[in-house]
């Protein structure tokens, strides 16, 4: 009884070590043969895992004599270390592998021109603006912005302009209701300065307007002027004069005059229109003065008394002048354009010219 049991459990041992090593064989022949690195965890289930070969294994120890356990046991717990080294050397290389390769693939000549990101260039608008701001500046204004969307009174009626006057058909704009529109001339950012009743004032106030126009070389729905206000106690027509021929002065150059043609503004009194010598063919004509040796660039005057009361500013004690300048229509002029839409399109291959 007690021979046949020890022959019957090594009969078992020798089994198992059979088992054991037919299990490693298998794995390590798989494991070898793997060529995929997620291939090699469904191998860890198979040999490894819950269920697996040697788990199963583990499990008929009970069938063993308690004597032997321990060293069946150890022969399945270095199996086991076998195999796991065994996939873990193969990761490895796996792991290597695919690095090498994308080291290989992701190379990086520094030799190789860089990509070159599309550069933009400033708007011979913004350069222009930006030279009549500095000009400005220089002489003590300030800077100042009103809104684009603006009240009938602001626009019109506190400029001399009420309700039906026939000098609104000339600045008729899109109406977001009956009070309030797209505004259609920077003057409105006069009566705003006013109301503040801060004074003296010497501003400017450059921004976008609108009007009913068609588009074509010289008229566009949408664009820009700036406004000039100044406010203090004596302030006189050859303030105003001095003041605008050294604006042209430095804005086209030391050689340039200007001319003043009376003109009628609701809003000024006297009013007048401004020219300036043409300083491409200093005054002789040509093409771009079409020939007058002239060219208009603004309209100006002093402001008129009822426009001061209604902002409530006394025109007894304070009297002032204002101008307004289109500031496309000086930088086609500074910078010899001859069609305004080129100034809207953006267009970086006409932008880079300036
Ligand atoms: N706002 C006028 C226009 O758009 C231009 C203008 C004329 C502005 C005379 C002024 C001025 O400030 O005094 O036609």
């Amino acid at each position: 009884m007690f021979i046949k049991s020890i022959q019957n459990e090594e009969r078992r041992g020798i089994n198992m070590k059979d088992k054991l090593k037919k299990i490693m064989d298998t794995a390590i022949e798989q494991i070898d043969a793997t060529e995929q690195l997620d291939k090699l965890n469904d191998i860890k289930v198979v040999f490894l895992g819950k269920k697996g070969e040697l788990t199963s294994l583990l499990k008929s120890m009970k069938d063993l004599a308690p004597e032997d356990r321990p060293k069946a046991g150890q022969m399945v717990n270095e199996a086991r270390a076998k195999i796991e080294g065994k996939l873990e050397a193969k990761k490895k290389e796996f792991e290597k592998a695919l690095l090498e390769e994308k080291l290989a693939s992701e190379k990086i000549d520094v030799t190789l021109p860089g990509t070159k990101l599309p550069e933009g260039h400033r708007h011979p608008g913004n350069i222009t603006l930006e030279e009549v701001e500095n000009i400005f500046i220089g002489m003590g204004y300030k800077v100042v912005e009103g809104p684009e969307i603006e009240k009938d009174y602001y626009n019109f009626e506190a400029l001399n302009i009420p309700a039906d006057h026939p000098a609104k058909d000339e600045q008729d704009t899109f109406y977001i209701t009956q009070d309030i529109l797209l505004r259609t001339q920077t003057s409105s950012v006069q009566v705003h300065e006013m109301e503040k009743g801060e004074l003296p004032i010497r501003m400017i106030a450059p921004g976008r307007v609108f009007r009913s126009d068609e588009m074509d070389a010289t008229h566009s729905p949408t664009f820009h002027q700036i406004e000039g206000l100044v406010v203090d106690k004596g302030i006189t027509f050859a303030d105003l004069k001095g003041t605008l021929q050294e604006f042209a002065k430095r804005l086209f150059g030391e050689e340039t005059k200007i001319k003043f043609r009376p003109h009628h503004f609701q809003f000024t009194e006297p009013s007048a229109e401004v020219d300036v010598s043409c300083f491409k063919c200093g005054g002789k004509g040509c093409r771009f003065c079409k020939g007058s040796g002239w060219v208009e660039i603004l309209g100006c005057g002093m402001v008129h008394p009822h426009v001061l009361e209604m902002s409530g500013i006394n025109p007894e004690e304070y009297s002032g002048f204002a101008f307004g300048v289109g500031l496309e229509r000086i930088a086609l002029f500074k910078y010899e354009i001859d069609d305004m839409r080129l100034l809207y399109e953006n267009d970086t291959r006409f932008l880079k010219q300036f």
